[in-house]
């Protein structure tokens, strides 16, 4: 499949797309607002808003004691108040929220209220929350072989701790959810969410409403990136609470500062290591314990956690492993999802000791990774005791050395770095394996609920969300592939709670796997009622003769039989004739994953369906003067199976490279000691920017290599690639190590900033 352009191509370049904030909503919706915390941690003491209520154009102040049911609510534990009741866990919480007429009135009214805060000391670091014992839940194990064996027999041994920062999500459109009462108890909530199962849910509880009372629709997101996944519910249950007392729809959206500053990202993640590595570059021996900043509350973090622990190895095969996991509790928001979801955290780790190993050895990097690489045979199973089967690292490894021209590439860099005194080129290459499958095994499900029309239209709903990631499309070419008819006969609906029921998080890079499978399900249940009236129909036109509903052929918009080709009908005109003969045209549809399961305590099971693999190569120029980089070319191979939108895959490819790049380079997430988000906005957060992109960037996908039990041969993409963006960090400090000919290491910081390189580069110059 070669050019396919995004279901709303057009509408998103014409401005038409329409986004929660562009609904024509009547009557028109108040507007919402929290009133927040201006201190990290402390307890509500008292609290008076009898005079802020009077300012005119407020319409309802709402404290705790005002939510009808729970004010408890998360994705995992419900530890996370809908509203501070009595303790205060970071800046930015919400205390009371307001509807009111403008933004004028709220800061009117927000002058008035009268709020009396008892102030405690916060943590913010790892450090402070080790030191006082803060972890959510016991920290998780997963070990295979001995370590200590491996220690003693191993040539070298080295520890060393690897450091990686925060990220926001950035999405382009900031959390937004309006809430519209009904008839009755009913809520019609829309709402910017991967999740609108678990909003409606959330909802439910903080209400004391019924599930089937509350419908949560989303037609697209204006990106998520995981931001989502579980922080977009509980502005629409702001929403539904104004909504509730003041019995007007409501409207909560967050500018971007203050987005920026309540919401959840990545986690940082320190990590302790001790390695155990032979001669010729093989690691023997590997003990890790990570340690994650979770932030107030437990959101996902314990799952990212894992995630980091499933991807430890990244695509290495480590004999004697221990992989150790903390998430520590402080006092900024809750770290939650972000693209990758752990994983780049953890193989960012284990880059971090193949690069060291690499030095300590003479040797290039490149061939320390390709002697540890999973290979056949005793070489092929994780520390959790998965297989790796259909490993795609060697086909990629021979094709992307040879397009990038790695070996030569490296001699004129080493030529060029021997030539020049303030300009230094390094270059690095990257491989991932990523696990696909939520690793909470009871996710992978999915639904679907397919209609066809009497004109031979199509109307596909599922249970995954679009968030910019082409989801949409690739169920649109599903069905058509499935029906045998063209694309544009298949619409797919805004996805809303009253279609599909009880569905997961479009996470994980799931959603085309999954729904892709639950809207084959419910077509196939349809084709056999089409199929049936079509045998009926064409025996009954030629006389005498049987038609065999096995035989009859969905193709090119027509339906026929294949042993009698010129048993010919139209696609549009069958469907007619399916109602004439009362037979359904409608179905639902579901899938579940087969045999994924993880045991957590054991630390060993099955918990991905398969791995998607990928390598890139990146060059970079560094002027150590200033510490300004130049990506001059990147070169990536990335598996997805057979692409279900070969244009779509090469743009989610190259969208999380740069988003990668952005984590390793650029964006330095910053609270102080007070637990104060220092880079709240762009002016102090810099996300990368159309002249970030690499100057020659080479993005391909590895043709030729279907995955055999997935939906039409495809794989996941939508995260792995993320790692890739490693490769700038590693090519920089390959440029740095080049400054004292590979003798000092460079002291480089993740993210690597214009101003850290200039650090870094002063300290190897001052040894
Ligand atoms: N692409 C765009 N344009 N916008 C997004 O928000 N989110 C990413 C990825 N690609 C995202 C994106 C994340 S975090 C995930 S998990 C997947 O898309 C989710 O969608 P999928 O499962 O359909 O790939
Ligand atoms: N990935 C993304 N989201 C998730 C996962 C996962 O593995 N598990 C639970 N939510
Ligand atoms: Mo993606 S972090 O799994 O939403």
């Amino acid at each position: 499949m070669k050019t396919q352009y995004h279901e709303s191509a057009t509408l998103h370049v014409s401005g038409e797309a329409k986004y929660i904030d562009d609904l024509k909503i009547s009557p028109k919706p108040l507007l919402g607002f929290a009133y927040t915390s201006s201190i990290a941690k402390g307890r509500l003491k008292s609290f008076d808003f009898s005079e802020a209520i009077k300012v005119n154009g407020i319409h309802a102040i709402l404290s705790h004691k005002d939510i009808p049911a729970s004010n408890r609510i998360g994705a995992v534990k419900h530890d996370e108040p809908v509203l501070v009741d009595d303790e205060i866990s970071f800046i930015g919480q919400a205390i009371f929220l307001v509807a009111a007429e403008s933004e004028e009135a709220f800061l009117e009214a927000k002058k008035l209220i009268k709020v009396d805060l008892e102030e405690l000391e916060p943590v913010i670091t790892i450090e402070e929350a080790k030191k006082q014992g803060l972890n959510l839940d016991i920290p998780r194990k997963i070990e295979r072989g001995n370590i200590q064996e491996g220690f003693e027999t191993a040539d070298f041994v080295f520890e060393g701790v690897t450091i990686s920062g925060g990220q926001e999500q950035w999405y382009l459109e900031t959390q937004i959810s309006v809430a519209v009462p009904g008839e009755g108890n009913e809520f019609k909530v829309y709402c910017s969410t991967q999740n609108p199962n678990e909003t409606q849910m959330l909802i439910s509880e903080v209400m004391g409403i019924d599930i089937n009372e509350i419908e949560v629709e989303i037609r697209r997101m204006g990106g998520a990136f995981g931001g989502k996944e579980t922080q977009s519910a509980i502005y629409a249950i702001w929403a539904t609470l104004l909504a509730n007392v003041t019995g007007n729809p409501v409207k909560v959206r967050l500018e971007r500062h203050v987005d920026q500053q309540i919401t959840g990202k990545r986690h940082p993640f320190e990590t302790n290591y001790k390695v155990g590595y032979n001669k010729d570059g093989k690691i023997v021996a590997l003990d890790i314990d990570f340690n994650s900043n979770g932030g107030a509350f437990a959101d996902l973090s314990m799952a990212i956690l894992e995630r980091a622990m499933l991807h430890a190895e990244n695509a290495y095969f480590i004999p004697n492993i221990r992989i150790l996991g903390t998430v520590w509790l402080t006092n900024i928001p809750p770290n939650t999802a972000f693209r990758g979801f752990g994983g780049p955290q953890g193989i960012f780790n284990i880059e971090n000791i193949i690069e060291k190993i690499a030095r300590n050895l003479g040797k290039d990097v490149t061939e320390v990774q390709f002697s540890n690489f999973y290979g056949e045979n005793e070489r092929n199973i994780t520390p959790f005791g998965q297989k790796v089967e259909l490993n795609r690292l060697y086909v990629i490894w021979d094709k992307i050395t040879e397009s990038a021209d790695y070996k030569n590439r490296r001699k004129q860099v080493d030529e060029f770095n021997k030539n020049n005194k303030y300009k230094k080129r390094g270059l690095s290459l990257i491989p991932v394996k990523f696990g696909i499958s939520f690793t909470t095994a009871f996710l992978n499900q999915a639904g679907s609920l397919v209609h066809v029309y009497t004109d031979g239209t199509v109307l596909v709903n599922h249970g995954g969300t679009e968030m910019g990631q082409g989801l949409h499309t690739k169920m649109q070419r599903v069905a058509a592939l499935e029906f045998g008819i063209d694309m544009n006969k298949v619409k797919v609906n805004a996805t809303n709670t009253a279609k599909v029921p009880n569905a997961s998080a479009t996470a994980a890079s799931t959603g085309s796997d999954l729904n892709g499978m639950a809207v084959k399900n419910a077509i196939s249940k349809i084709k056999i009622q089409i199929a049936m009236t079509i045998a009926e129909h064409f025996s009954s036109k030629y006389e005498g003769e049987d038609s065999y509903i096995e035989n009859i052929t969905f193709e090119n918009n027509k339906i026929f039989d294949s042993i009698h080709p010129e048993r010919t009908i139209g696609f549009a005109e069958a469907t007619v004739l399916v109602r004439l003969s009362r037979r359904s045209l409608s179905s639902s549809g579901f899938y579940a994953t087969p045999g994924v399961e993880f045991d957590r305590a054991k630390g060993v099971g099955t918990p991905f369906f398969y791995f998607a693999y990928g390598m890139s190569i990146s060059e970079v120029e560094v002027d150590l003067l200033t510490g300004k980089i130049d990506l001059i070319r990147t070169d990536i191979l990335h598996d997805v199976g057979d692409s279900l939108a070969e244009d779509i895959d090469i743009g989610q490819i190259e969208g999380a490279f740069i988003q990668g790049l952005g984590w390793a380079v650029m964006e330095d997430q910053k609270y102080d000691k007070k637990g104060k988000n220092l880079t709240p906005s762009p002016d102090t957060y810099k996300i990368p920017g159309i002249n970030d992109i690499p100057k020659d960037f080479r993005v391909e996908i590895l043709e030729g290599n279907p995955y055999p039990n997935t939906i039409h041969k495809s794989k996941a993409v939508g995260e792995p690639p993320f790692i890739h963006g490693l490769s700038g960090w590693f090519a920089i400090k390959d440029a740095l190590w080049a400054i004292s000919d590979y003798k000092i290491e460079p002291e480089l910081n993740f993210p690597a900033t214009n101003e850290y390189i200039v650090v870094a580069v002063d300290k190897i110059l001052n040894k």
